[in-house]
Formats: structure tokens, C-alpha cells, sequence
């Protein structure tokens, strides 16, 4: 039987992965363990990661589960038809196990058995990897897919862009994946029509990854001796195709919720273009708000990391909440709604229903207040611009500063009076505040450390060199898997897989220092993500602070994306000594190390 709700599709998939001999375990938190280069967990192979690198994973070789993600990249479309920042991904692993020919054969069954989703063979499309260079085009897959009965017309051979799936451009584990996309009823866009024009004629619902080369730093691709599979499947978006509903928001997922903005504002969803999106908007962002403060790894709103995205998604529910006209306490009335709904599924939402509540009430009445005083001042700086359409930046960074008020809400008010924003004269007074900040004048935007006295701003600075030093010593594998600092020393996790020699602790020792020595300055560029990644910043930065990211450059030697704050120069960090190299769990090392005394405390 087809599945209809969110749940039979949940239950269905994980039993049948278990007749296929897979483990069920629990979905992960929605906040990483143990890596601060993303905020959130955006795939159900995330959290496994270490797995797939070739630890053992204590249920076995055969996963599946369902798992909560989010991604805020796109939080600006969110609103249309088909973006979410929450959404639910079914999967099931191969740890070194069975591979292509299985999951191809699996995944043909699921899809259009009758005893599972029983879908219409002929309104299937697949993609394949379509090869490049050294590597062959993915005839294996195509060829399973045949045997299984997919008619040739059906399968299309795309781009890298498409069909490729690795860590981004760096080096891992890595290999090509095919993807399974329902026909519907639209008319083909032209003569070229298919999978990648994303006209909408096809609906991706699946994604089967194949794992099968490791990408080396000298860019060659070394076919893995344990190959991995990782699939997913979007929860909401497959029960979506399945309703034949035009929208993920007309499905069980959202209906529930839907209906109670509606009886708390007396409209209705489809009213007109605004009113649904802004049903939509208010619908998306207190399930993802929810689900970040209802996680074991909860946290409140704050301006930093995920407590930053957190309280954009309340704050920009709340903007919207108001337009529709629903009274202070709406959001909560919702999160009632979700955690009722969700409960049985995640049950760590009941366990942290007060938490949820409490933060909500507190983070709407704040900042209604907010918004009330920062919409008059915005009206009034618009009453002066007079035949200019641009807020410039003094002005905005005036409204951010002054009033609290957040720049996407500048942007998106601008946006409705057809009116633009100096981002780069925002970006320049925010960078000279920081700065002011960082000599402790005033702490507004606190960027990523708890404590922001001088001392651990230079311990902060000293982990971005001793970073890049590793980098130097031990190879581009190294990356950060977590750090710590407290008033006397700072501690840094990092990915490798064996014992520092003597030699290379020195070695990274001795850089460090004369880095420091060379007492370069630090600078600050905010920046996009796409840029910095294009300077060859490190990190992984994928939905950080929404767009746009923070950049330090120390000198020629480090280039990272963070939060900050750092010292202005490398020398204020006066000289820097490793005090301990240890194991801190299966491929991934700790060093504890200080620095000298401040030469001006
Ligand atoms: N990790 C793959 C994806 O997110 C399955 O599409």
C-alpha cells in the first residue's frame, strides 16, 4: 500500500531496510558532535562521517534510519512552493558492504513494488554520472538500472555538477551517485528537456551515492578499497509526490500547523500570494526553531553560531506572524502544535517542551520590541532619503547597531519600499565595530567564544596559526574537529589518524613562532561564501550566518572563515608552545598548548 502520511512512509522505509538486514538506529542531534566547521546537521551520512572514513560502527555494516536535518542557505526562498530549513531524511548505509548492483536493485523495489511505493515504471527518470577524465562514465549503475527494467530513454548521463558527491573540493572520500526523479504531468520545457533543466517537470525524491574513490591531495582519484553506499530521501518532499499535492505545506506535515495559524490569525492559507507566503514562512521556521531548541543539544537565540540562526528563523517567524495578524504569544501556541505533533517520532520535543516554550515567549517579546521601535526608525530614515534609493551603510549599520535591528530585516524592508542597501558600507562600519569591540569598548556581537577577555582572544588567534601549521606539517587531511579555550591554555581537535612524531611537534612549534614573530597584521572581510572559498579560505562552511561569512587573513600564513574576534597582530600572541599531543577519540588527535604572558594586560 502506498504510503499517505509522513509516518507510513517513515515506518515503511526503516522496515524495509530491515528486511534487507540493516540496523535502525536513531536519528542524531540536529547540532553536530565535535565539529564546529558546520553549525547544523544537513544529511543523515553527516553524523556518520567517521564510519564512512572506516571506523566501525557498533550496529554493523548495514544502517538505516531516518534523520533530522537542517539547512538555512537558503532561508531567503523559503516561502516558495518547495524550500524548507527543516525537513526529515530517510537513509540507509553500506559500510564496506554490499554496493552498486544491490542498492540499484533495492531501490528499484522500494520504488515501484506494490508492497512498498508502488510508483508507475514508466514515470521514473534516472541520472547517472556521465564520467570525466580519469573517471569512467558510471555505465555500471546505468546497467543496473536496466537489468532491473528501466527503459534506456528513461536514463540520463549528467555533469559533475549533478552526479558527483564529495566533500567540497576537498580531498575524501568521495564517487559518483545516480538519482531518481518522478515524471509528472508538465509538458517537457523544450527538445533538451530533463532532470538538470529543473523546470519541474521532474521531482528528484531519491539519491543513491556511491563512494568509491578517495580524492588524494594531489587531486588523484584512488579507488577505495572498502566502498561505502549513502543514500537519502527527502521525507516531506516524497510524501509530497506520493499526495499528488502541488506543495510540501498541503502535506501532513504542515496541514496541522497550517490550520492553527489559521484559526490564530482568522485567515486562510491561499488567501492571496502574501498571505501564503507568509503562512509558509511562519509554518517553516517555528518547526526548524522547534526542532533546534527541542534537540538534546538545544540551545537558546543569541548572536552567535547556532543560536544566530536560531534566533533569525524566530525573529523573521515573528515579522511575519505580525503581518498576518496574530497576537504576542502566537509562537508559542505553534511550537504546542509541533511538539504534539512530532512527539511520538522525537521524543526528546516533550522532554524539552518547557525549554522550547520559555525561549520562544522570551525571544518574541523581545524582539517585538525591537521591531516596533526599528520599523519607525527605518520609516523615518526613508522620509529623509528623498530622491535616493539606497540606505547606506552608516544608516543601516545605525538601525543594527542602535536599535538591534538585524540587516536581513533592513534588506527585506528596503526590498518591499524598491529601495537597496550599501551592503559593502554596512560590511565596513560592521568591521570597524568589531574592532572597537574587540578592544572590549562594547561585546554586542559576540563571535563564537563564550568569553572574550583578551587572553582568550589571543588563545583564539594562536588556534587559526597552529591550524594552518598542521596544515603545513602533516598534510591538507588535517581538519578541525572541535576546540576549547579556556583563560590558561587552548585545546584543539583535529582529524588524523596516528601519533604526532616528536619531529612534527616541533616543527609545527617552530612555525607558529615565527609566524608570531613576523607579527603580520589581522584582518577581518566579511564576505560571501563563494569568495572566500574562492581565496582558498578553510573551513567548511556550508549555511553559516546564512550568506554572507567572516574571513581573518593573518598575513600569508592563515585564511579561515570564523566568527572572530582576534588580536590585530600575530605577535601580540608574544610565543607559543604545545604542551600535549593525545589521542581524543578513533582518528582524531588533541593538542593542548598555551601562549606567552599579554605584554599589556
Ligand atoms: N548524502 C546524500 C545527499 O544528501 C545522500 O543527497
Amino acid at each position: 500500500m502506498k504510503p499517505q502520511t509522513s509516518g507510513e512512509l517513515r515506518s515503511m522505509w526503516l522496515n524495509f531496510f530491515k528486511s534487507k538486514g540493516h540496523a535502525v538506529i536513531p536519528s542524531a542531534s540536529v547540532i553536530p558532535e565535535n565539529d564546529p566547521t558546520v553549525l547544523f546537521t544537513t544529511a543523515g551520512m553527516h553524523p556518520l562521517v567517521p564510519y564512512l572514513l572506516g571506523s566501525k560502527h557498533p550496529a554493523g555494516t548495514r544502517l538505516t534510519d531516518v534523520q533530522k536535518c537542517i539547512r538555512t542557505g537558503d532561508i531567503d526562498e523559503v516561502g516558495d512552493a518547495s524550500h524548507l530549513t527543516f525537513f526529515e531524511m530517510l537513509g540507509n548505509w553500506s559500510l564496506g558492504d554490499y554496493f552498486k548492483k544491490e542498492m540499484i536493485a533495492w531501490s528499484w523495489e522500494f520504488l515501484t513494488s506494490p508492497d512498498y511505493l508502488g510508483l508507475d515504471k514508466d514515470r521514473l527518470a534516472f541520472t547517472v554520472f556521465e564520467g570525466e577524465g580519469e573517471i569512467p562514465r558510471d555505465d555500471e549503475a546505468a546497467g543496473y538500472w536496466m537489468e532491473n527494467g528501466v527503459k534506456p530513454e528513461n536514463i540520463y548521463y549528467l555533469s559533475r555538477e549533478h552526479n558527483w558527491w564529495g566533500p567540497a573540493g576537498q580531498t575524501g572520500p568521495c564517487g559518483p551517485d545516480t538519482e531518481m526523479f518522478i515524471i509528472t504531468d508538465k509538458e517537457p520545457c523544450g527538445p533538451n528537456c530533463s532532470p538538470a533543466c529543473g523546470c519541474g517537470r521532474f521531482l528528484e525524491i531519491w539519491n543513491d551515492v556511491f563512494m568509491q574513490y578517495n580524492k588524494t591531495a594531489d587531486g588523484r582519484y584512488v579507488p577505495l578499497a572498502k566502498k561505502n553506499v549513502d543514500t537519502g530521501m527527502g521525507l516531506e518532499r516524497t510524501i509530497c509526490t506520493l499526495n499528488g499535492v502541488k506543495t510540501v505545506y498541503e502535506t501532513d506535515a504542515f496541514t496541522g500547523i497550517i490550520a492553527k495559524i489559521a484559526e490564530l490569525s482568522g485567515k486562510h492559507y491561499g488567501d492571496s500570494e502574501a498571505v501564503t507566503r507568509a503562512f509558509r514562512i511562519v509554518a517553516d521556521h517555528l518547526r526548524t526553531a522547534t526542532f533546534i531548541m527541542g534537540d538534546p543539544r538545544g540551545v537558546s537565540p543569541s548572536n552567535v553560531d547556532q543560536g544566530y540562526v536560531l534566533r533569525r528563523l524566530i525573529r523573521r517567524a515573528v515579522r511575519y506572524g505580525m503581518e498576518l495578524g496574530m497576537a504576542e504569544g502566537f509562537t508559542c501556541e505553534i511550537a504546542g502544535v509541533i511538539i504534539a505533533q512530532y512527539a511520538d517520532v522525537y521524543p526528546e520535543l516533550r522532554q524539552n517542551e518547557a525549554f522550547v516554550l520559555e525561549q520562544l515567549k522570551l525571544e518574541e517579546s523581545r524582539f517585538a520590541r525591537t521591531l516596533r521601535q526599528g520599523e519607525r526608525e527605518f520609516d523615518k530614515l526613508v522620509s529623509r532619503l528623498g530622491e535616493s534609493r539606497v540606505i547606506d551603510g552608516l544608516s543601516a549599520f545605525h538601525l543594527y547597531d542602535t536599535y538591534g535591528f538585524p540587516i536581513e530585516m533592513t534588506r527585506e524592508l528596503a526590498a518591499e519600499h524598491g529601495l537597496t542597501v550599501d551592503e559593502k558600507g554596512f560590511a565596513d562600519h560592521f568591521a570597524a565595530h568589531q574592532k572597537l569591540s574587540q578592544a572590549g569598548a562594547e561585546q554586542r556581537f559576540k563571535g563564537g567564544l563564550a568569553d572574550h577577555s583578551v587572553q582568550t582572544t589571543r588563545l583564539h588567534t594562536a588556534t587559526h596559526l597552529l591550524h594552518a601549521a598542521l596544515r603545513r606539517v602533516l598534510g591538507d587531511d588535517v581538519a578541525q574537529k572541535g576546540s576549547n579555550i579556556t583563560a590558561e591554555r587552548l585545546r584543539f581537535d583535529f582529524k588524523f589518524g596516528r601519533k604526532m612524531t616528536k619531529d612534527e611537534i616541533a616543527q609545527v612549534e617552530a612555525l607558529v613562532n615565527e609566524w608570531i614573530q613576523a607579527d603580520v597584521p589581522i584582518t577581518m572581510k566579511e564576505t560571501t561564501v563563494e569568495e572566500a572559498k574562492a581565496e582558498g579560505a578553510i573551513g567548511l562552511f556550508e549555511s553559516k550566518y546564512g550568506e554572507r561569512v567572516r574571513m581573518y587573513t593573518m598575513g600569508p600564513y592563515s585564511k579561515e572563515i570564523c566568527g572572530g574576534p582576534h588580536a590585530t597582530h600575530t605577535g601580540e600572541l608574544v610565543s607559543f608552545k604545545i604542551q600535549k599531543e593525545e589521542s581524543s577519540s578513533a582518528g582524531v588527535r588533541r593538542i593542548k598548548a598555551v601562549i606567552g604572558a599579554d605584554p599589556n594586560p
